[in-house]
């Protein structure tokens, strides 16, 4: 089997991409190694920035998004017994962000794919990439109990964090740089209205919580946990009476309380690898970078990078030049440690680490102020939350 460019992964990268390909005639094929509706059910991130809404809607995949998501002209932060709302459009000049679950964004994209015909395999496992640095590199994968290959021009590990395209990189040609935390998140998802209009990131010293939503009768609710947390420990009083203590303030009152529906622990980490490009193997998304989730940056720089991607590989395809191409690794690199900064910078200024001392507290809470304080301080976190320019 063969095709121009082949994609490793049909997570939000992996989908997006082929779906960019598609509309500029390039032909592409996506292996994914779960099946349809693991991928379309595996709860993940909520907040799209501007950027990645565009997109959507230009490659024909918004007008779900566009009936259900819900804008958010802002966040709210509690601390210290305080409230302060950051007002987006006001500290950016007009940006805002949608709320549109990382759920209903595959849903749509593999709809499209699947309505157009262009090969999307589920259950097909891709066990190695060769030939990264030959004209004719290839996917060995694994579909329906039989050993395949994909013979292709390029090669796109869209394949997350524990994927096979990066492994298959001599260690001596790339570089990673990580880096962990000491606390986890507890993420539910509960059948019942949010509490509030905008999400809200609380620091307290019970550690930290986020509110956030799915839709208008669905939370999407966090709890900061220690690393190893089982959730069985956590019984549904349990999350609630915590959520109620870490975000309370004497108003509005109490959080609305409602039937759990998912209830998963994950674990927060950051690293990069680079460069992302050897040869005619590119990476993108979570294959390349990931974010501990505070900044809700992991969805939208996954989009980024493939947007970047699929106009480097329509140039190499119409002109023959890869002058984007060359490009790629640098281009997204920047963006991705401004991400990376951003996602520690919220992590750390948010959270309470296990042998954190007054003194850093007291830091926390500072830092906090001076954004409540200041504009040019605010608009410094608006204007990273919202999403910088693609490059
Ligand atoms: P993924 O979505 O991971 O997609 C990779 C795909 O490749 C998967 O479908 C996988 O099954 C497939 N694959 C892997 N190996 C192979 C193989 N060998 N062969 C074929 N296919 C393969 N971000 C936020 O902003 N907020 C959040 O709350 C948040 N929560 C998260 C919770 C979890 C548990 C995780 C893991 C991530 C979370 N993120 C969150 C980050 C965000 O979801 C990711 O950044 C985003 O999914 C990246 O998209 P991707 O397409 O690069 O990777
Ligand atoms: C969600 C997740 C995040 O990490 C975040 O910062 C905001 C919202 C969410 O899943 O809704």
């Amino acid at each position: 089997r063969r095709t121009t460019v082949g994609i490793i992964g049909a997570g939000p990268a992996g989908l997006l991409l082929a779906r960019l390909l598609h509309r500029s005639g390039i032909d592409c094929a996506v292996l994914e190694s779960r099946e349809r509706d693991y991928v379309e059910q595996r709860q993940r991130a909520g907040i799209l920035e501007q950027g990645t809404v565009d997109v959507l809607r230009a490659c024909g995949a918004g007008e779900r998004m566009d009936r259900e998501g819900m804008v958010h002209d802002g966040i709210e932060l509690r601390y210290d017994g305080q409230v302060h709302r950051l007002d987006f459009p006001a500290l950016t000049g007009g940006r805002r962000v949608m709320v549109y679950a990382q759920t209903e964004v595959v849903k749509d994209l593999i709809a499209r794919q699947l309505d157009d015909g262009a090969p999307l395999l589920f259950g097909a496992r891709a066990t190695a990439v060769e030939g990264a640095h030959t004209t004719r590199p290839l996917i060995r994968y694994r579909h329906q109990g039989r050993a395949h290959t994909l013979n292709c021009d390029y090669v796109i590990g869209c394949d997350g964090s524990h994927g096979v395209s990066r492994q298959a990189v001599p260690e001596s040609e790339r570089r990673t740089y990580a880096r962990g935390y000491p606390y986890s998140w507890l993420g539910v998802l509960a059948d019942v209205p949010p509490s509030g209009d905008e999400l809200v990131y609380a620091h307290s010293a019970r550690g930290f919580a986020l509110l956030s939503m799915r839709t208008p009768t669905v939370s999407r609710l966090y709890l900061q946990v220690p690393n190893g947390t089982d959730p069985a420990d956590w019984p549904d009083d349990r999350i609630w009476d915590e959520l109620q203590a870490r975000t309370a303030l004497d108003t509005p009152g109490k959080l609305a309380r409602g039937p759990l529906t998912a209830k998963a622990v994950l674990p927060l980490h950051s690293s990069v690898t680079e460069p992302m490009r050897f040869g005619r193997l590119l990476l993108a998304g979570d294959a390349a970078h990931i974010v501990p989730p505070t900044g809700a940056k992991g969805l939208n720089l996954a989009v980024a990078d493939v947007t970047v991607l699929a106009r480097a590989l329509a140039q190499a395809h119409r002109t023959g030049s890869t002058e984007l191409l060359d490009a790629y690794s640098d281009t997204c690199l920047r963006r991705v440690w401004r991400a990376e900064h951003f996602s520690h910078f919220m992590t750390t200024t948010l959270h309470t680490a296990p042998d954190q001392s007054p003194f850093d507290t007291r830091l926390q809470l500072s830092q906090l102020d001076r954004i409540a304080a200041s504009a040019h301080a605010a608009a410094e976190l608006a204007e990273n939350y919202t999403g910088l320019p693609l490059e």
